[in-house]
């Protein structure tokens, strides 16, 4: 398909709307999954001009810096550590409204306010997460956990 990406306006809901088949189709096919995954952050960091979009890989018990956008960002971390390692640990999305107020926060970035974390489920298993910074405070809510966890559900569909 061509690599132009179809910017949307509107709502929230019609950004992810327009923002996920192009994914599927940027994506589909592809069989590298490193490829693929660098086109999904580059994606939505382009649909949403987030500070940091990235995913944190599951390699050796440790999480590990997967394909990012955004500012240089730490390489590893441990299972419970931060939000990442505490989403890993808890299966389950994240959303942190205030970093500040997030105990145990991993400050990569000192421009980032909030976030939201997705674990990637992979034969029931957490293969990684997807990582996402916000320079606003409060910029993510319950509509970014739906089509965030819809997005990652196509892991299987994003290449070895
Ligand atoms: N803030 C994350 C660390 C990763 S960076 O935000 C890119 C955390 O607390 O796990």
């Amino acid at each position: 398909m061509a690599e132009d990406l179809q910017l949307a306006d509107g709502s929230k809901t019609d950004q992810y709307r327009s923002l996920l088949p192009q994914i599927g189709a940027l994506t589909g096919g592809e069989p590298d999954r490193v490829a693929n995954l660098a086109n999904v952050v580059a994606a939505l960091k382009q649909q949403f001009g987030w500070l940091w979009v990235g995913f944190y890989l599951v390699k050796d018990g440790e999480l590990v810096v997967g394909p990012f956008q955004g500012p240089v960002a730490c390489t590893r971390i441990s299972k419970g550590r931060g939000v990442c390692g505490t989403s890993w640990q808890e299966r389950r999305t994240l959303i942190v409204p205030d970093v500040e107020a997030f105990p145990g926060h991993i400050a990569c970035s000192s421009l980032s306010r909030s976030e939201i974390v997705v674990p990637v489920f992979h034969q029931g298993e957490v293969v990684g997460v997807l990582d996402v910074d916000s320079v606003e405070l409060n910029d993510f809510d319950e509509e970014d956990r739906r089509w965030l966890e819809e997005l990652v559900a196509d892991w299987g569909n994003w290449g070895r």
